[in-house]
């Protein structure tokens, strides 16, 4: 395929798409041997962001997502693209069908179950009969979940011969703030669920991500309250990602054809802590939580909570991102009893220092390692898309660690 561009930053007006041009900037420069490209609607603030990046040789692309041929020629120029334009289910699904038709690779930051269901059943089989490469949610949800749980079961095979039968992914600890763009795409599936019921049936299935006559297993729901995890020793508490990560790592497990058998679990939570002034501090955020992400997108209790949260365009300082991290431990449980412990960590913060050089690294991974990732096309996820690669990338270059833990 011989394209002008590696990869096009679609979005980089927006607070993450800076974010990742920024990252290329400093790790890949401009006339290197990564030729990228900076895609948004809006040519003044294109400008204005590649003069912040001090480099006015960056490439400059104008497309808009209500505007198809725009996105045909765009998509056209480039090996990847790299979309941070959401919410997704907004403006993503003219982009998904051009990079399909086009067999141009793609990747983006989605945390929308819903809306990655509908790409699926609307591009799955096209794009895997013609090698496209779509790779959703290679952010904070769902990168470190996905690989993580990756890592882990290679190292179980390696050490024992045997893969885990269950994993626990805990958040040991986390610092950072969250955008505007991501607030918006939390308020788009609620406002889409209120409107279409048939969504809620899509979020509340463990297994909605997965092929449709794949769907079965014994996953439960995610968690919705403050319980005692006893091989925690710990309180542990709902997590508000768990519901899109959980679903691409059973995604990668019913893509890969059910490796760690028919019977794997996976669950995600908080850790919490021992002792009761733990567990209420647990139930408190909890009940937080429940009223930010549930309530209706025009109550009284919305109208309130919209005025403390993030605009589209603002999000954490460089301050808060540079000193935000994440750690998140995964026990992995054999079918004969033992246990292998991982740890997984980023050395910024989770959403937007740490996704942004996740993203831009998988994005790179699409665009310059496909002798080293399985050749598939579809729907896929990080995992079954970029495997090893992504993870070594990850490690030399996104401030990752996977390390497994006695
Ligand atoms: N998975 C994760 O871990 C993770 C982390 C961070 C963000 N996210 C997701 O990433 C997305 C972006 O977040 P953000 O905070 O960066 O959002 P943002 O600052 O609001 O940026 C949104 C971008 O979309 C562009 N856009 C909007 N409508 C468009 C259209 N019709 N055509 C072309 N471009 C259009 C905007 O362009 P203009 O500047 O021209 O308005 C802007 O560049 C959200 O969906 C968020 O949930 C996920």
């Amino acid at each position: 395929m011989s394209r002008q561009y590696d990869v096009i930053i679609w979005g980089a007006s927006g607070f993450t798409g800076r974010l990742v041009a920024e990252y290329y900037t400093s790790r890949y420069g401009v006339d290197g041997d990564l030729k990228w490209a900076i895609a948004g609607r809006n040519q003044a603030k294109l400008e204005g962001i590649r003069s912040d990046l001090g480099n006015e040789a960056i490439p400059i692309i104008i497309a808009d997502s209500m505007d198809e041929a725009s996105l045909d020629k765009m998509v056209a120029q480039t090996k990847v693209i790299c979309s941070t334009v959401g919410p997704y289910a907004k403006y993503g699904s003219p982009l998904v069908a051009a990079c399909v038709k086009n067999g141009t690779d793609y990747c983006d930051l989605c945390g929308e179950t819903q809306w990655i269901r509908r790409m699926i059943d609307a591009h799955h089989d096209t794009a895997k009969a013609n090698g496209t490469r779509i790779v959703n949610s290679c952010g904070f949800d769902s990168i470190p979940s996905d690989m993580g749980v990756y890592f882990l079961q290679k190292e179980a095979k390696e050490r024992t011969g045997n893969y885990c039968q269950h994993i626990k992914m805990r958040v040991k600890g986390m610092k950072g703030g969250f955008s505007g763009g991501t607030y918006a795409s939390m308020n788009n599936i609620m406002a889409e669920a209120q409107k279409d019921r048939s969504i809620y049936k899509i979020l509340f299935n463990p297994y909605s991500l997965n092929p449709v006559d794949a769907q079965k297993g014994k996953d439960k729901q995610d968690l919705m309250k403050v319980v005692f995890d006893e091989d925690f020793k710990s309180w542990i508490s709902p997590f508000v990602m768990a519901g899109i990560n959980t679903r691409i790592v059973r995604r990668s497990h019913a893509l890969d054809g059910f490796p760690y058998g028919a019977d794997f679990q996976y669950d995600e939570a908080m850790f919490s802590g021992a002792g009761i002034g733990n567990k209420l501090k647990a139930q408190a955020a909890a009940v937080g939580m429940g009223v930010v992400m549930m309530s209706k997108p025009n109550s009284i209790t919305k109208k309130v909570v919209n005025r403390f949260m993030p605009k589209p365009g603002e999000g954490p300082s460089r301050e808060e991102r540079e000193s935000g991290y994440f750690k998140l431990a995964f026990l992995g449980k054999f079918e004969n009893g033992s246990q292998l412990y991982g740890v997984v960590k980023g050395d910024r913060d989770p959403g937007y220092g740490s996704t942004s050089k996740m993203l831009g690294e998988s994005a790179v991974c699409l665009a310059k390692d496909k002798e080293k990732t399985p050749a598939i096309g579809g729907i896929l996820t990080p995992a079954t898309a970029l495997g090893d690669a992504l993870l070594d990338r990850l490690q030399q270059n996104a401030g990752l660690s996977f390390e497994i833990r006695d």
